[in-house]
Formats: C-alpha cells, structure tokens, sequence
C-alpha cells in the first residue's frame, strides 16, 4: 500500500540512456506495444511543466458539460499517466484500454524518444507543456521532497545539481524540451505549449488548443474554463489538486504550490544562478526554443 512507499523511496538507474525509477518502467513491455487510436490526445511534459493545468483545460474541453465525470473521478483517473505503474491504482495501460469516454486523453512524461510508436503511426494529436527551466527545477524540487513515491532530492543545492546533470526521472530537461521542439519540425499534429504563455493569458490559450484540435466553443464556454482552471480554484478543486493520493505530503509542499513565473528568484542564490546560466548556454546551444523566466 502507499504506507510502504514512505519507508522507501525509489532509487534512481538509468534506463534507455535516460534516468528513471521503477514506477515508469516496469510495465514496459505493454507501454511500447500501447495501442493508440487516430482521436487520443497525448498529453506530453517534462514532470511539473504544467501537465495537470492542459490535462484539466482539456478535459473541460471535452467533458465539461458531464456533471458526473467531473465529480466523480479526480483528474488523474480521467487522464490516465501511461507509463505509470503503482499497483496501488491500475497500471497507466489499464486505465487507459478502459476509459469509457472518449476521445482518449492520455498523459506522458516521456522523452520524445520512448513515445511508444503506434502514437506516431496513428498521427494522434499531441499538446506538449515546456516550462523554463529554473521555475522548472524549483517545482520539481518541492515536488520530490513531498511525493515519497519519488527519489530523495537532498537540499536545494544537491538537486539543483543534479538536475543540471540530468539526474532526474524523465532525464535531462534540456534534452526533453529540445527533443519535442524537434519533433514539433517533422511532426504536424504536435502543438508545443509553453507554461509561461498559459500564466499571462489562459484565455488566450485556451483558444489556440480550440484551434488546434478543432474545438468550436462559444466565447462564453471558453470564458467559464478559463475561470474554473485558474490556480486558486484548482487549488480547492479536490478532483484536480491531487489531495486524494496519500504518498504526497502536502505538510512538506502541496501539489498546487504556487503556480507563478519567476519563483526561482526566491530559491537560486547569485552563485547558483550564475552557474546554471553557464550551464544552460553550453546544453541549449543548438536549439531555437526560447523560454521565458519572467513575464
Ligand atoms: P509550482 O510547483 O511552481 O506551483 P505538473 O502538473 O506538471 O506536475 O505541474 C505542477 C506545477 O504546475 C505546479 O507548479 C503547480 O502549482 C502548477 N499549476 C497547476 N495548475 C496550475 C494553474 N491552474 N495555474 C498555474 N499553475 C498551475
């Protein structure tokens, strides 16, 4: 049960030249082999880009006038983390293979890499989330100290380091976000979100996602989802801020923590931020993709 995952958080290995931990691949073979379908919409982040702020936006999208869906399941039952197996609730594959709506809205922290290829082969439609990568760090380093289900962070500098090392689960974030801005090239029915845009103007945003997946909803219904998926209300929200699974600790840091751009300045010190600069110029050097750490 979720009790014994405190006693023992799982350590990291490397798997696919990519740092993971057991959860996300241990189901591997039915992950490779998913059979995705023409309509399933892949949701695809880096982990803490913003993965259950689209995953809820879209499931108003297409679910929200179904009182029932929206009470009855929180949002990680209704958007299926596919490459998850926690035995505690059905494997990511499971879920998914049983979902009664549709479409299908499927998340995946997966490196663009390890997309099982029936994605690719079906041309399902695919949202990808980015988030700059110092507001990035910051998220998933509270995220790692209350979610015992994940690897021991350390203290702020320890991870930090690492994750300029790449030694994360999901691997190296410069590697995720350039991978899928590269797919995004070759790949049509990709749409590549950044955090950043969806903290300005949600509505805006909400919009485009209409466009690109063909939506055509009234100014007033888009109106009413860009309000009901603002922070605070997904805050208080208890199918959406995730107070419903015991292996988090919201003592530590809740799951809906601050949702801001630029938090970083009030964790990286001059040294730090200085160092991941450097850092960040050398891994990036080959890439159009460009981020915003303040609006
Ligand atoms: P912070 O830790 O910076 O607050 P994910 O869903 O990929 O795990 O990402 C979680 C991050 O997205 C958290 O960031 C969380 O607060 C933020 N987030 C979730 N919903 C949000 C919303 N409606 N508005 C702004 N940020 C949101």
């Amino acid at each position: 049960d979720f009790s014994s995952l405190k006693l023992s958080r799982p350590e990291l290995f490397d798997f696919e030249g990519v740092s993971m931990i057991h959860y996300f691949t241990d189901n591997w073979e039915k992950v490779k082999n998913f059979q995705a379908r023409p309509d399933d919409i892949l949701i695809a982040t880096y982990p803490k880009a913003g993965t259950t702020w689209v995953s809820y936006i879209l499931d108003l999208l297409y679910f929200g006038n179904d009182q029932e869906h929206q009470t009855s399941q929180p949002i990680y039952m209704r958007v299926p983390f596919l490459e998850s197996f926690f035995k505690v609730i059905p494997s990511g594959t499971e879920l998914a293979d049983n979902l009664p709506t549709s479409p299908r809205l499927i998340k995946t922290h997966l490196p663009v890499q390890l997309v099982p290829k029936s994605f690719w082969e079906q041309n399902s439609k695919i949202v990808y989330v980015a988030r700059n990568a110092k507001d990035n760090a910051v998220s998933y380093f509270h995220f790692d100290r209350m979610n015992m289900g994940q690897p021991e962070p350390g203290n702020w500098n320890t991870f930090l380091q690492k994750f300029m090392e790449g030694k994360n689960v999901f691997g190296p974030w410069y590697d995720h976000v350039n991978g899928w801005w590269e797919k995004k090239q070759s790949y049509s029915n990709l749409l590549y979100l950044f955090y950043e845009d969806l903290v300005e103007d949600t509505g805006r945003e909400v919009e485009h996602l209409c466009s690109f997946l063909g939506l055509s909803t009234s100014i007033e219904e888009r109106e009413k989802i860009t309000k009901g998926v603002q922070f605070d209300a997904m805050k208080q929200n208890k199918m959406t801020n995730y107070s419903t699974i015991p292996v988090m600790d919201f003592k530590i840091s809740p799951f809906m923590r601050k949702g801001k751009v630029g938090d970083w300045k009030n964790h990286f010190t001059v040294a730090q931020n200085e160092q991941f600069d450097e850092v960040y110029k050398q891994k990036m050097k080959n890439t159009t993709v460009k981020f915003r750490t303040e609006i």
